[in-house]
């Protein structure tokens, strides 16, 4: 029987009516507002809202006046000051004193962006909707185009010619380059240009539903395409790309400092069965002087995977066990998903059903999801209250001394629905101002690891906590380090873990690494050994293998692998000052911590699509060999002078060389001028090992670097109880000066004791001056390796240490 579907209106309508699309239209009154500027169009308007750091807040609405309620990815921002509206022929333009200019064309309402002195940064092509509302923004780009950030895609560094979604998405199928959304949304752009101005200037769209990025579909322009037509934008001006991280640090926020044991080298396993295999471990990789901090519980330790348990026989004595691991200088880390067992026997979640702390559907039903428990139920973190008591349930671990979690499946990953999250029709509290599941599905991961570090910090009193997570969010840098999901063994996903830590540093997340020898599939030694030689430089460095795979500790493949993770791990440890000191500088900037070559060398066009290689900070060069059975490989090296790290061979930059690469090497370079400090080696991260640090400085070029120093613990040094010193290398007239001074000084721990190797020196200098400081012990100089070492007492303040040297210009 036909009914009146028959005539159903979708039935009837022309295809080109449905495909039809909606324009701002002509602009027809503007005025300021409290936010800034309302532009007021036929069909649609824009609100503009200059910040006072560089960038403007763009947002398309309907309506009489916009909803400005940001997500929670953006940072309070102060506004910028006045703000002067002028008319053309052709635009309306808004220019922000000391800021960015908006012009927004008077017949179509399509927006473009510039620099005070009026150079374009984003120049709109068009901005249109269709009739679901997905609406999108195309801007101009041309053939000295290149993207960057996205945060954890696939593909390569520049992400010109490819199309990515956001749309956190647990994927277990390969990592491969049409994969277009994995298990973070970053929406943030950077647009840089090669040649000409070289500007770079970034495009942040705080939208947590379903979005795409387009830089494939057309030549001569990109599009940011918001499915639930929440354009809602903001611009930050560059004009380098350190600027425009710096901005989007600003307004997405900075990672705070990691407690120094979370640097250190992690040991995973899907799943280390029981009490006994957890402790074999640990002993293990004591005995065998393989450096180590944690050790990671998966989900076997669970009592049926109730979060919050722990299985009675695998683990019978939780707390007997934590002991016996932290006298060794481990710390555990388990795993905690979001998934509520529904059990009504199960006190989590009885309460979490009586206190209404689930996500639920409008009518009131709890979304009940299958994960690892069976049927389970979801944490609404929009929601304060059961934010806190999620947080607060964590003291639980607390109780056990444990003071890292690791967050996973929280995009959320659910396994008996067709979109494999939580249905999109789920309503999210948020304090009265509900959200549908599918407006703020990418804000479920960084909300739950935001209830889990606050919870975790309020049980530690005073102690920094760590949280790993795998789903987030603009601003996930704020509460948790991010492992990049469930790679695979394969040589190609090795080589892929470097853009995909890079991009991610350039998108706020300095705290980043991949499983390191593939979570999937099974690794050779061969790639453990490099995996681990790259991963050692990596500021998140886990080794994590799943649970059909053969085990992927360092011993595993014979004395020879083993001898390679011993040296690499330990190269981590003795680099740690360097490294620590380097995440002060993400905490403080917002500055990554492994950087492309293009963000020191942005000139320089031969790194703009760079990612065999990187650096970490700005001095260190890795290129890790990313192919089996590969011996040499080419390696570029920026200008200047670089010096092999292992052998001391200096090289002039600015072109290709052949690094001889055997398994044992993995070619690293320095860039002369600079300074590494280094630390004698350490088994974790706070064993107390005597010994001074040593300051390693290359000579041959200028440089610098601050050493950050606290209790590596506590919040202290947000309120000043930390040491940053400067050291300054400069090379001019026949001298060459090693200046340090004081930066901050607020903390006590022992800073008098400092060795200075200074190398890169053909002969020995023909005089040594120390002032501010003494000498202790004899100075030397080491012909065969140009190195010379002078051990300085009283080096907690200001010195100089001078090196003349005849025939020096
Ligand atoms: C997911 C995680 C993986 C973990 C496994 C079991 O696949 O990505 O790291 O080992 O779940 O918890």
């Amino acid at each position: 029987m036909l009914t009146s579907e028959t005539i159903h209106p979708d039935r009837n309508d022309k295809r080109e009516a449905r495909a039809a699309v909606h324009r701002i239209g002509r602009v027809a009154r503007w005025e300021l507002a409290e936010e800034g500027v309302r532009l007021y169009g036929e069909k649609a308007n824009l609100s503009l809202t200059f910040l006072a750091d560089g960038a403007v807040r763009i947002r398309l609405f309907f309506g009489v006046a916009p909803d400005l309620a940001t997500t929670p990815a953006v940072l309070p921002q102060t506004k910028a000051g006045a703000v002067s509206l002028e008319e053309t022929a052709r635009d309306y333009r808004a220019v922000a004193a000391g800021g960015v200019a908006v012009a927004v064309d008077r017949e179509r309402g399509i927006f473009s962006v510039f620099r005070a002195n009026g150079e374009t940064l984003l120049a709109g092509v068009d901005l249109f909707w269709d009739r679901d509302r997905s609406a999108t923004l195309t801007a101009g780009m041309d053939e000295n185009s290149h993207f960057y950030g996205l945060g954890e895609k696939t593909g390569f560094l520049d992400k010109k010619g490819e199309r990515y979604e956001m749309w956190n998405s647990d994927v277990y199928e390969p990592h491969v380059p049409d994969i277009s959304a994995l298990y973070q949304s970053i929406p943030l752009l950077i647009h840089f240009r090669s040649g000409g101005t070289g500007a770079a200037y970034g495009v942040f769209l705080d939208d947590p539903g379903r979005a795409a990025f387009d830089m494939r579909t057309s030549p001569d322009r990109y599009a940011i395409q918001s499915e639930n037509g929440n354009l809602d934008l903001y611009v930050l001006e560059g004009p380098t790309l350190k600027d425009v991280v710096k901005r989007y640090a600003g307004l997405t926020g900075k990672p705070p400092m990691p407690p120094r044991w979370a640097i250190g080298y992690q040991q995973s396993r899907y799943s280390y069965m029981n009490e006994e295999e957890v402790l074999g471990i640990a002993r293990t990789m004591r005995e065998k002087r393989i450096p180590c901090d944690v050790i990671y519980l998966d989900i076997h330790y669970m009592d049926e995977y109730r979060v919050f348990t722990w299985d009675p026989e695998r683990f019978p004595d939780p707390k007997g066990m934590m002991r016996q691991l932290k006298e060794m200088g481990f710390r555990v880390v388990p795993i905690v998903d979001p998934g509520v067992k529904q059990d009504p026997k199960y006190p989590v979640y009885v309460e979490g059903v009586r206190e209404g702390y689930f996500c639920k559907k409008l009518e009131g039903e709890t979304f009940i999801g299958n994960v690892w428990p069976g049927p389970s139920a979801f944490t609404d973190y929009t929601d304060e209250r059961a934010a806190k008591w999620w947080g607060d349930l964590h003291q639980f671990y607390i109780d056990h001394g444990i003071e890292g979690i690791w967050n996973d499946m929280n995009e959320p990953s659910v396994f008996n629905t067709a979109s494999k999250t939580m249905d999109v029709d789920v309503v999210h509290a948020n304090g009265g101002r509900p959200k549908t599941h599918g407006e703020w599905h990418n804000l479920y991961g960084m909300l739950m690891s935001k209830a889990t570090y606050e919870g975790m910090a309020r049980g530690l009193g005073g102690e920094r906590p760590f949280v790993l997570t795998r789903a987030g969010y603009a601003g996930i840098q704020r509460y948790a380090a991010v492992w990049t999901g469930d790679n695979r063994s394969y040589w190609e996903h090795l080589a892929m873990s470097i853009p995909m830590v890079l991009n991610l540093g350039l998108s706020g997340v300095a705290f980043a690494g991949p499983d390191i020898g593939g979570f999937s599939h099974h690794a050779s030694g061969e790639l453990v050994a490099r995996w681990t030689q790259a991963g050692a430089l990596f500021p998140f460095c886990r080794n994590h293998s799943a649970i059909d795979t053969p085990h992927q500790e360092p011993w595993v493949y014979g004395e020879r692998v083993e001898a390679i993770c011993r040296e690499y791990l330990g190269l981590r440890y003795r680099l740690m000052p360097y490294l620590y000191s380097l995440f002060y500088e993400a905490t403080s900037t917002g500055l990554p911590i492994v950087r492309p070559l293009l963000l020191e060398y942005p000139e320089d066009a031969n790194v703009a699509n760079l990612c065999d290689q990187f650096l970490l900070g700005r001095d260190l060069l890795a290129a890790p060999i990313l192919r089996p059975g590969t011996t040499a490989r080419s390696v570029y090296l920026p200008e200047g002078v670089w010096l092999d790290f292992w052998t001391g061979e200096r090289l002039e930059g600015g072109r290709f060389v052949l690094a001889q690469a055997p398994l044992e090497v993995m070619p690293l370079y320095v860039r002369a001028g600079a300074i590494l400090p280094e630390q004698p080696l350490r088994q974790h991260a706070e064993e107390a090992v005597e010994g001074p640090t040593t300051l390693r400085v290359y000579a041959g070029g200028e440089g610098s670097f601050r050493l950050f120093e606290d209790d590596g613990r506590t919040f202290g040094y947000e309120s000043g109880r930390y040491r940053l010193r400067e050291f300054a290398w400069t090379e001019a007239d026949g001298e060459r000066t090693l200046s340090a001074s004081v930066v901050h000084d607020g903390y006590e721990g022992d800073a008098s004791e400092l060795r200075i190797a200074v190398g890169n020196l053909d002969r020995e200098p023909s005089s040594v001056q120390l002032s501010g400081a003494e000498e202790s012990g004899a100075r030397h100089y080491d012909a065969a390796k140009k190195v010379l070492t002078v051990s300085v007492r009283g080096a907690g303040g200001e010195f100089r240490l001078s090196l003349q040297e005849q025939g020096l210009r």
